[in-house]
C-alpha cells in the first residue's frame, strides 16, 4: 500500500523530459504516479526517446499532448515552444538523461527542444541519468556530470547498480520512478512557497537510524514494535537530496525499496547489532538522527530459548515471565561517546496529554543528553507509527516549538532545518533560551 508522506505535488506544474535511454520505458510509470499525486504534467521526448517509448502513451497518461522536436517549428506558434515550456514548469524532471543530452546540457548546446528547455528554464531540475556502466565510467561523461551539478537548482540522481538491459551488472540503471517522485515531492516540501535549490547539506555527513529492532523470544517468537521506518528513511533521503552523505542503520522496514537508493545502508535485527554499527559509524559524522524505535526488552543471553519453544501452551506464561533485561539506551550511549560539534536528534514516541508529553520529553532530552528531541504522540489517529503523517514538539535546550501534524517528508525537512540552525547557532553563540 502506498503511504501518503507528502501532498505537495498537488497542482504543481511538472515538465517530464525524456531522452534516448532504454530506461525511458519506465517513464510512463513516473508520469502516471505524478498525475495520481495531483500534479499537472507535460511531457517532451527527444527523437531517440520517441523510438524507445511511445509519445502517445506519455500523452495519454499526462492528459496532454507530448511534445517533440518538430513542434518547435510549428508556424502557428507565436512564442517559441522551449521558452513557453521552460517558463511554465515549476520543476523539470529529466528522466532518463542520456549521455548525449548530458553532453549538450553541460556544454550549453541548444540543439533540440530538450536542450533548449534545459538552457531556458530557471526552475529546479531533477536529473535521473541512465546508461551502460562503461559509458557512465567514461571520464568525459563524469566530467559533464560534474559540470551540470554546478548549475543552480540541479538535483542529481545517480545511476543505480543492477542488471542492465545490455546484460551488464553494474551502475547504470535510472533511479526508480518511486524515488524520482520522492525527489520531486521533496523539492516542494520545504517551508518556502516556491521550490528552491536544496543542497544546503552538501559536504555534511548524517547518520540516521530507522525502523524497529527485533529481539527473539525463541526460534519463532519475537519482541518488536509497530515502527515502519518511514520517518527515519525519509529523513535520510531528504538529507541526501539536500546534498548530505547519509548512512542508514535500520531494522526491518516497511517502506518502498527504492527509497533506500543511494544511502549507505546497514540492516540489523537486534538492538545489540544496531549498537555495534552505531559505534563503528559514529566517528566523522556531523549529526545523528535516532529515529529507530528500539525494542525495550531482550532475553538474557544465558536463558534457554528451547525451553520456551518446548513449553506446553499452559506453561508458556510461566516460561516467559523471567529471563529478561532492559535493552541499553542506545541514544544515551551515542550522546556520551560523541565528539565535540556532533549534533544528536532524538525521537520520543509517547502517549498522553500534551503537558505530560512535554514534561516527559524534556526529561528525556536532558537525561539522554541530545541537542534536539522530537516528541511525537503515537496514540492519536492519523499520525505516528505506520502513518504518512507526523507532528508533535521539537525540544531543544531551554526551548520548545510545536510542529503541527504534516507529511513525514515535510517534517523531515523541518528537522533538517532545525539541525542546521543549531549547528549555526552553536558556532556563533550558545543556544538562546526562548520559550
Ligand atoms: C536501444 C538503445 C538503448 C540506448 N540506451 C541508452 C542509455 O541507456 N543511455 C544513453 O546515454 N544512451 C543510450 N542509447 C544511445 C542514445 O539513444 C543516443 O546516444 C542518442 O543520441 C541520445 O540522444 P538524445 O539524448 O537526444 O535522446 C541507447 C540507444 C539505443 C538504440
Amino acid at each position: 500500500m502506498r503511504t501518503e508522506v507528502s501532498n505537495r505535488l498537488r497542482g504543481r506544474r511538472l515538465l517530464v523530459a525524456v531522452s534516448g535511454s532504454i530506461a525511458a520505458v519506465k517513464t510512463p510509470l513516473l508520469v502516471s504516479a505524478l498525475v495520481k499525486a495531483g500534479a499537472e504534467v507535460r511531457c517532451l521526448v527527444t527523437a531517440s526517446a520517441a523510438k524507445l517509448v511511445s509519445p502517445l502513451a506519455l500523452a495519454t497518461l499526462s492528459r496532454h499532448r507530448c511534445y517533440q522536436d518538430d513542434d518547435e517549428w510549428d508556424s502557428s506558434r507565436s512564442r517559441p515552444l522551449h521558452i513557453e515550456l521552460a517558463e511554465w514548469a515549476e520543476l523539470v524532471l529529466v528522466a532518463p538523461l542520456s549521455a548525449t543530452s548530458l553532453s549538450r546540457w553541460s556544454q550549453g548546446s541548444g540543439d533540440g527542444l530538450l536542450a533548449c528547455v534545459l538552457l531556458a528554464c530557471e526552475c529546479p531540475v531533477v536529473a535521473a541519468i541512465a546508461m551502460n556502466t562503461a559509458m557512465w565510467n567514461h571520464s568525459a561523461v563524469q566530467r559533464n556530470w560534474q559540470v551540470v551539478q554546478t548549475f543552480p537548482g540541479v538535483i542529481p540522481l545517480v545511476p543505480q547498480p543492477g542488471l542492465l538491459a545490455c546484460d551488464r551488472l553494474g551502475d547504470g540503471r535510472m533511479s526508480d520512478p518511486f524515488m524520482i517522485e520522492l525527489a520531486a515531492s521533496s523539492l516542494f516540501s520545504r517551508g518556502d512557497a516556491e521550490p528552491v535549490s536544496m543542497r544546503d547539506w552538501s559536504g555534511r555527513r548524517l547518520l540516521v537510524t530507522a525502523g524497529p529492532t527485533v529481539e527473539p523470544i525463541d526460534q519463532a517468537r519475537l519482541i518488536s514494535n509497530q515502527s515502519s521506518g518511514t520517518m527515519g528513511v525519509l529523513l535520510a533521503q531528504a538529507a541526501r537530496l539536500r546534498g548530505a552523505e547519509v548512512s542508514l542503520v535500520h531494522g526491518p522496514l516497511q517502506v518502498p525499496e527504492p527509497w533506500l537508493e543511494s544511502l549507505s545502508c546497514y540492516p540489523v535485527q537486534s538492538a545489540a547489532e544496531m549498537e555495534v554499527v552505531l559505534e563503528q559509524q559514529q566517528a566523522g559524522v556531523d549529526a545523528i538522527a535516532m529515529a529507530a524505535a528500539v525494542a525495550d526488552l531482550r532475553r538474557v543471553a544465558s536463558t534457554d530459548a528451547s525451553a520456551i519453544s518446548k513449553a506446553a501452551k499452559a506453561d508458556l506464561a510461566v516460561r516467559l515471565s523471567d529471563g529478561w533485561e532492559l535493552v541499553p539506551d542506545l541514544l544515551q550511549g551515542l550522546a556520551a561517546r560523541r565528539p565535540a560539534e556532533q549534533l544528536i536528534l532524538g525521537f520520543a514516541a509517547l502517549t498522553g496529554e500534551d503537558a505530560e508529553l512535554l514534561r516527559r520529553g524534556e526529561e528525556k532530552l536532558l537525561r539522554k543528553g541530545c541537542d534536539l528531541m522530537l516528541v511525537n504522540p503515537i496514540d492519536r489517529p492519523g499520525q505516528g507509527f505506520g502513518q504518512g503523517r507526523n507532528g508533535g514538539w521539537l525540544l531543544g535546550k531551554g526551548w520548545s516549538k510545536e510542529l503541527p501534524v504534516t507529511g513525514k517528508l515535510q517534517l523531515a525537512h523541518q528537522l533538517l532545518d532545525a539541525l542546521l540552525a543549531v549547528k549555526q547557532r552553536s558556532r556563533s553563540s550558545p543556544v538562546p533560551a526562548s520559550r
